[in-house]
């Protein structure tokens, strides 16, 4: 039987990333989030907008998604409840948030240069998703329960890096050994054990890079992608 509630937070399991961006002052700071998801090579995230990632991000317009595994649980706690930011914002007062300057030192985490962005990246993860922003918009403003001003974020994925020994080939990730952090309803979690067989993990992973295919193929592929964009693409609804 099920049963009708309101709970205070809709947190359902999601991964955490480390989001690091480069402050005015040139210093990185390194926030864990877990409101995200990817379509494609699109990444959304959903954040508190009063944090210092989301002025960076709108400043300097790239991060690196430093995706952490159950290893960086360490880290990803020695982070919470701070911010970059000097002043801490009155509702994350109330939370027990405090001021973090140095956020790399205080999680003991070490940097590596980017290739595409100027963000560095955190060595100590195993996926590193260098991005760009494409459009960060407020979210939720009718909706009294939103006790923060929230907003999110679009990304665009611009290079992937993976710990090599994650990989099944090149350019595959092998799912069986990626255990991503979870956070569920605040507390953190690795995935369990496989459940069995998936039905849309039959076909070749390769049928969703057709970029990656020869001229005929990508033509195609392109073609088609026109023609669904017309039959179904959206205006912005706003
Ligand atoms: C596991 C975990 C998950 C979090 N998820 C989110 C999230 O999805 N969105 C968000 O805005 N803040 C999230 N937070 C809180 C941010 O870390 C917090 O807003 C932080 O102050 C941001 O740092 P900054 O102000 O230096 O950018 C999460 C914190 C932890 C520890």
């Amino acid at each position: 039987m099920h049963r009708t509630i309101e709970p205070a937070i809709q947190y359902w399991g999601t991964p955490v990333v480390l989001v690091s961006t480069l402050g005015e002052d040139g210093r990185v700071n390194v926030a864990p989030m877990s409101s995200a998801f990817w379509l494609g090579w699109t990444c959304m995230l959903g954040l508190d907008a009063s944090s210092l990632t989301v002025a960076n991000l709108e400043r300097e317009r790239s991060c690196v998604l430093n995706l952490a595994s159950a290893a960086n649980a360490d880290a990803v706690n020695a982070l919470a409840l701070t911010t970059g930011s000097t002043s801490v914002p009155l509702h994350k007062k109330l939370l027990g948030y405090r001021h973090e300057p140095d956020k790399l030192g205080a999680a003991s985490l070490s940097t590596l240069p980017s290739v595409a962005v100027p963000v560095p990246r955190i060595a100590e993860c195993e996926v590193h998703l260098e991005a760009v922003v494409e459009k960060i918009r407020p979210i939720a403003r009718g909706d009294a329960r939103m006790a923060i001003p929230a907003c999110s974020v679009e990304l665009r994925i611009v290079k992937v890096h993976v710990e090599e020994s994650l990989l099944l080939a090149a350019d595959k990730v092998d799912p069986a050994r990626w255990t991503p952090l979870i956070m569920s309803f605040r507390r953190l979690f690795a995935r369990g054990a496989e459940v069995g067989p998936s039905r849309l993990a039959r076909g070749d992973e390769a049928a969703y890079a057709p970029w990656k295919a020869g001229l005929a193929r990508r033509t195609a592929a392109r073609v088609l992608g026109a023609v669904a964009e017309v039959r179904y693409g959206i205006a912005e609804d706003d």
